[in-house]
């Protein structure tokens, strides 16, 4: 089987994409990443794709009249590089059905919470208004719905009593750091699979996400 090829597409720092260039430069992860896409010229997760010698792209979605427009663009942009599978690792727009058919069944994201629980933004804070024990993140397979997808993998951690939301934001990232290269890689080796509207794990329909660490 030929290596997958990913593109990642980031709007901030980072870490996320940080975690994949480590784990694919010690040999823990079989993947090539062909392209960091960026819709902010100062994203400081850029600057990591260029150390790690990895071809950038920035599109600014201020630059388009539309979300159609822009994605259209993003489209052509990522065809260049031919990818397997598209990574979103903090890319703060939404995407349109144009995006998410194109590269139907083929894209992943990153969310910080235990969906379906906090869909949307501020996701640490609802969770500790909401009192949760336990808080967290999913990597998911992206369809039309907005965070809606057929759910991977899920890492969990505990809520502290006097957790700011910065507090419990650093800890989820932790596991992030964690869950996404594991789930990259079961995508990259055939493993897991998004059919007939669920997430597949070797040819198994997922009822539930896995759950990190994986036993
Ligand atoms: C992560 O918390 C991820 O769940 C969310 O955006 C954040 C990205 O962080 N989608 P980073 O840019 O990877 O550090």
């Amino acid at each position: 089987m030929s290596i997958c090829s990913a593109a990642v597409l980031i709007s901030g720092s980072g870490t996320n994409l940080q975690a994949l260039i480590d784990e694919t430069a010690s040999g823990k992860l079989d993947l090539e990443l062909s392209v960091v896409l960026s819709n902010r010229s100062d994203a400081a997760g850029l600057e990591r794709a260029h150390k790690a010698d990895i071809s950038t792209e920035c599109l600014r979605h201020q630059d388009y009249p539309a979300r159609t427009q822009f994605d259209a663009a993003l489209v052509e942009t990522l065809d260049k590089y031919e990818p397997d599978l598209v990574i979103l690792a903090g890319f703060m727009r939404i995407l349109t059905a144009t995006f998410v058919n194109h590269f139907s069944g083929r894209i992943l994201n990153i969310h910080p919470s235990l969906l379906p629980k906090f869909p949307g933004l501020d996701t640490h804070q609802r969770a500790l208004d909401a009192g949760e024990e336990w808080h967290g993140s999913t990597v998911h397979f992206v369809t039309g719905e907005l965070d809606g997808g057929p759910a991977v993998i899920q890492g969990r951690v505990p809520v502290r009593p006097d957790d700011s939301a910065a507090e419990l934001s650093a800890r989820v990232l932790a596991v992030e750091h964690k869950i996404y290269p594991q789930a990259v890689r079961m995508f990259a080796a055939g493993r897991i699979e998004y059919r007939d509207g669920s997430a597949w794990l070797d040819d198994q329909r997922l009822i539930e996400p896995l759950q990190w660490p994986i036993k």
